[in-house]
């Protein structure tokens, strides 16, 4: 069976889950967050208190893991993670390991015909060949003021300035970086996630007519 693969790539908090969760609902998609298992990794190097200036550090502590979890949690998502997510996210090794994480969680999955994946990469290096890619656009300001939202909803403290400051820095880093940096992907249609939700699921709903 020929799988259907949707690639969701854009900058930080500019909305890919939630639109990755519509597309994955509606037309039954399996979804995969690749930001989740960035965060993972952040996460377990974090709590090994492994120094992440130390690249051959991070090395060893990725090549000893066996398993790796896919499921969300709130301790993935704070402020301190995300910097840390978007800092070990720089190095080749890490973005191959990831990758690999992808690959296998596709043909694994052997009887599921549609894949949403969103990401940085996605598009671009990931699954160039994917059938469908979007790139989500969002001015800075309104993204900070969705996450603030989410985590004030969440029961994290949070200050809208800080969170401001997060998403330009986490796209400067993204964009800027050497390796698989934040681009729009060859033959991506861009949409425009700046209005109300229902005026961005018009633009995927025509895209996704043929799926
Ligand atoms: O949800 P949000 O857009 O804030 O972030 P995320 O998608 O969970 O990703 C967290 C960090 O992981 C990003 O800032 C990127 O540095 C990194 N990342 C990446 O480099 N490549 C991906 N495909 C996904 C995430």
């Amino acid at each position: 069976m020929k799988k259907i693969i949707i690639t969701i790539d854009g900058p930080a908090a500019s909305g890919k889950e939630k639109i990755a969760k519509y597309i994955s609902k509606k037309w039954k998609f399996k979804h995969l967050d690749s930001g989740l298992l960035y965060r993972r990794l952040a996460l377990i190097l974090h709590n090994e208190k492994i120094e992440t200036k130390d690249i051959n550090e991070i090395k060893k502590r990725i090549e000893k893991i066996n398993n790796i979890s896919f499921r969300r949690s709130k301790k993935l998502r704070t402020q301190e993670i995300s910097q840390l997510a978007s800092k070990i996210a720089i190095h080749q090794f890490v973005r191959q390991y990831v990758n690999d994480l992808q690959y296998d969680f596709v043909s694994k999955h052997k009887k599921i015909r549609g894949f949403v994946i969103d990401g940085r990469d996605i598009g671009s290096v990931v699954f160039k060949k994917a059938n469908l890619k979007l790139y989500i656009e969002v001015n800075s300001e309104i993204r900070a003021k969705r996450r603030y939202k989410q985590l004030i909803d969440s029961g994290e403290k949070s200050i809208y300035r800080k969170i401001l400051m997060d998403v330009k820095l986490r796209d400067k880093k993204d964009k800027m970086r050497e390796n698989s940096p934040l681009i729009i992907p060859n033959g991506a249609h861009i949409i425009n996630n700046n209005k109300s939700f229902k005026h961005t699921i018009n633009q995927i709903n025509k895209l996704m007519e043929n799926f």
